[in-house]
């Protein structure tokens, strides 16, 4: 198979944006994706890093949220542009600036759902980059993960496609990618 076969034909020029919360897998499991089917694949928080030449976790502390917000959002919206591709967002991507319904607009969305447990074991080694949960203490991580999930859900689910980060596995390749309509 190659990328033109395999292109997806739903009149969105075969975006895919991954979507859900930090640690829930957006950019590992994107990148595998991406390389089985020959899609291009971008990790949002890459770009901006890339562009800004600094790391995430130094804009946000030299610039503030707000400013980081409206750059990812900027940066979002330069994939318009691209074809067939998976783009791994951050982690509040979806939940500000209407970038979701941008999104379902100008792509498919495909939300990785993870509950907190899964989210808290597998960020809990990595805060420091994570600008949010970096000075956080175990039993305060798990309380933010709770609160900010609850918070963000409702945007997550807006996506159309929703896959529990449980079932995945690394022998199959979920039918969003080969069932594109
Ligand atoms: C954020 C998640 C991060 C990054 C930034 C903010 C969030 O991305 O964009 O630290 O608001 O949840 P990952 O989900 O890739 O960690």
């Amino acid at each position: 198979m190659n990328k033109m076969s395999n292109s997806i034909s739903n009149g969105h020029g075969g975006r895919i944006f991954l979507i859900g919360f930090m640690g829930s897998g957006k950019s590992y499991w994107g990148r595998k994706w991406a390389a089985e089917y020959y899609y291009d694949f971008y990790d949002l928080d890459e770009v901006i890093e890339s562009e800004q030449q600094q790391t995430i976790a130094n804009l946000f502390e030299q610039k503030g949220e707000d400013w980081f917000r409206k750059t990812e959002s900027e940066a979002l919206r330069k994939f318009a542009e691209k074809d067939n591709c998976i783009i791994a967002c951050g982690g509040g991507t979806a939940c500000f600036n209407a970038n979701i319904d941008w999104m379902n607009a100008q792509g498919k969305t495909v939300y990785l759902m993870a509950d907190p447990q899964y989210i808290f074991d597998r960020v809990m080694d990595e805060q420091e980059k994570r600008p949010l949960i970096k000075n956080l203490n175990p039993a305060e991580l798990l309380f933010f993960i709770e609160q900010k999930l609850k918070e963000r859900e409702s945007f997550y689910k807006k996506a159309c496609v929703v896959l529990p980060v449980e079932e995945l596995s690394e022998s199959a390749t979920p039918d969003f990618i080969i069932n594109t309509e």
